[in-house]
């Protein structure tokens, strides 16, 4: 395979380091994107040590505005051009809407939908003018119905969803392709960072972060357009769409809370 630059956000913890280990083993070179500059050091050091890959470390606060253009253009002045990006960053937290620190839900929109909204959109138009890019954005099966108590992180999910499907339809016949992957309960830092580790939703099962990134990477160099990983995952997905809302409501509630 043609060696490329791969950006892949939140590259320090859980879905994200695999991403790049997987990325790595295939020959490309990285930019390496989160807050915790340490651990992307640490990463960018491994991988480059195994697969004589370059690896560059960008540490940014994705939740301050206008990081992600500015990523953009520090990607710029430094000659990177990214054909691959892997939009992976995001967290949640769980309590009512009205009550959760305001400062924090803001945040959770800055992370989850508009730095993913931003980089696409500033990365896309080099990806189609040159005929080739591979877009895989992170959302989760929280996609595919409202979740009380997580409300606006389910609702971030719907946004990154609906926008892959579309832009995968816009680019058809470009050499551009845009997956999203929608993971179910996964084995990561994410729910100790949510407060939602004695969730139902966790109890009942949870996937190796390894295996939901195979699943992701896989469907993105295939430019398929959806994934749900988990055929347990698939099917409640699928069982929701049918359901009557107030029912799908009802579930998300009682699985979060
Ligand atoms: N784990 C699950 O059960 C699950 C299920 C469905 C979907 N997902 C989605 O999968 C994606 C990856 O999450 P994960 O499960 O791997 O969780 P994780 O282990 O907590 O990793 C989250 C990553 O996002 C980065 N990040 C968080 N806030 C950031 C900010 N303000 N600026 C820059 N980077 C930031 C973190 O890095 P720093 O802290 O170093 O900044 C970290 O690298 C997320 O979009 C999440 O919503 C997870």
């Amino acid at each position: 395979m043609t060696s490329r630059i791969a950006l892949v956000t939140g590259a320090s913890a859980g879905l994200g380091v695999e991403f790049a280990k997987l990325l790595a083993k295939d020959g490309h070179n990285l930019v390496l994107v989160a807050r915790s500059q340490d651990r992307l050091q640490r990463l960018a050091d491994e991988l480059q040590q195994q697969h004589g890959v370059r690896a560059q470390v960008f540490a940014r606060d994705l939740s301050q505005p206008g990081a992600a253009p500015a990523l953009v253009e520090a990607l710029d002045q430094a000659g990177l051009t990214i054909d691959i990006l892997i939009n992976n960053a995001g967290f949640g937290f769980s309590g009512k809407y009205h009550e959760n620190p305001a400062e924090q839900e803001f945040a959770l929109l800055q992370v989850n939908v508009v730095a993913l909204a931003q980089l696409t959109r500033l990365l896309l138009p080099g990806m189609v003018a040159r005929g080739w890019g591979r877009v895989l954005n992170v959302a989760s099966t929280a996609a595919f119905q409202p979740g009380p108590h997580m409300a606006g992180y389910f609702a971030s999910k719907a946004y990154v969803l609906s926008l892959s499907e579309a832009l995968a339809y816009e680019l058809k016949d470009t050499g551009v392709s845009v997956t999203v992957l929608c993971p179910g309960p996964t084995q990561t830092e994410f729910t100790e960072r949510a407060g939602i580790r004695e969730s139902l939703l966790f109890k009942l099962s949870a996937q190796s972060a390894e295996k939901v990134a195979a699943i992701g990477y896989q469907a993105m160099l295939k430019g398929e357009t959806v994934v749900i990983s988990g055929l347990h995952n698939w099917a409640l997905a699928q069982t929701i769409r049918f359901a009557p809302r107030g029912v799908a409501r009802a579930l998300a509630s009682w699985l979060v809370k």
